[in-house]
């Protein structure tokens, strides 16, 4: 059995000051977004930007992964590798972000689109960002683990889209990978009938598809798609369980460009002066 660990006060300190850093990459990843560049472009920015505050991209030599950052596009659920493949309108990127800093790891991902999203685009993405907040607002001392699951299942599958199940939230602190293991779906492991305890620190990282929840690994082992080929978007964050709640450790201090800033369909389409 694998026990979760209780942060202390000043690993908690530790994993804030890394989660703040990649949130921040983030948001700057966010202003860079347009048709034309390439997920390589995304690469070399998130390098840059995290070495240049004496931290190190966690993903990098990772088990072997190739670069500084995750760049998922379309219908890749996670673990794409970023490469010439140049974005184009309509896109749907997810790019996650893991920094260390002083020994500590912290962890963040978002979606973000790329010009103008189709409805199904701004669909899934929409569902996976929902499926997160109602997760996160599940999470305190007390709470079973596997009503982060049940909170995301319940929403995303009403919503007509999802749970990838392959791949899971996770502990996280001074190494990437850590238990406990937090899955996004009800899950019937006898683990995740844990109570959860204030300082533990984990992520929730919901994979949200709008067709089937089962994926493919391409032959790079990496890259995992969706077994349809349909969309699939995704958010992350880190958090640290509270008596009353959590606090978002990755949380931004502004909302993300593109797909946090989108307006809203009434606004697009003209329906309402009054939204
Ligand atoms: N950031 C991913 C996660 O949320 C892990 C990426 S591992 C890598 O857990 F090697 F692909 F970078
Ligand atoms: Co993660
Ligand atoms: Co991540």
């Amino acid at each position: 059995m694998t026990n979760v660990s209780i942060k202390t006060v000043k690993d908690v300190a530790g994993i804030r000051a890394a989660s703040q850093m990649a949130a921040d990459t983030l948001l700057k990843v966010g202003e860079m977004l347009r048709p034309g560049i390439t997920t390589e472009d995304i690469d070399g920015f998130v390098h840059e930007d995290t070495v240049r505050r004496g931290a190190i991209p966690a993903p990098l030599n990772y088990h072997g992964f190739p670069k500084s950052v995750c760049t998922s596009v379309n219908e890749v659920v996670c673990h794409g590798i970023p490469g010439p493949r140049v974005l184009v309108d309509g896109d749907i990127i997810n790019v996650d972000v893991t920094t260390i800093f002083e020994g500590f790891y912290g962890d963040t991902s978002a979606t973000f689109f790329i010009g103008k999203p189709s409805d199904e685009a701004r669909h899934v993405t929409e569902v996976s960002r929902k499926s997160l907040d109602l997760a996160i607002g599940v999470v305190r001392e007390g709470a079973r683990l596997y009503d982060i699951g049940a909170a995301i299942q319940d929403y995303a599958e009403a919503e007509g889209c999802s749970v990838v199940r392959a791949f899971v939230g996770h502990g996280i602190g001074r190494v990437f990978h850590e238990a406990p293991q937090v899955y996004h779906y009800r899950s019937s492991e006898p683990r995740s009938r844990m109570r959860l305890k204030a300082g533990m620190v984990f992520t929730i990282e919901p994979m949200i598809n709008l067709g089937t929840y089962e994926v493919e690994v391409l032959a790079d082992k990496w890259t995992a798609i969706t077994a349809d080929g349909k969309l699939s978007a995704q958010f992350e964050h880190t958090i640290v369980v509270t008596k009353t709640g959590c606090e978002v450790l990755t949380r931004r201090p502004r909302p993300l460009m593109n797909s946090e800033t989108f307006p809203l369909a009434s606004v697009v389409s003209g329906a309402s002066a009054a939204v």
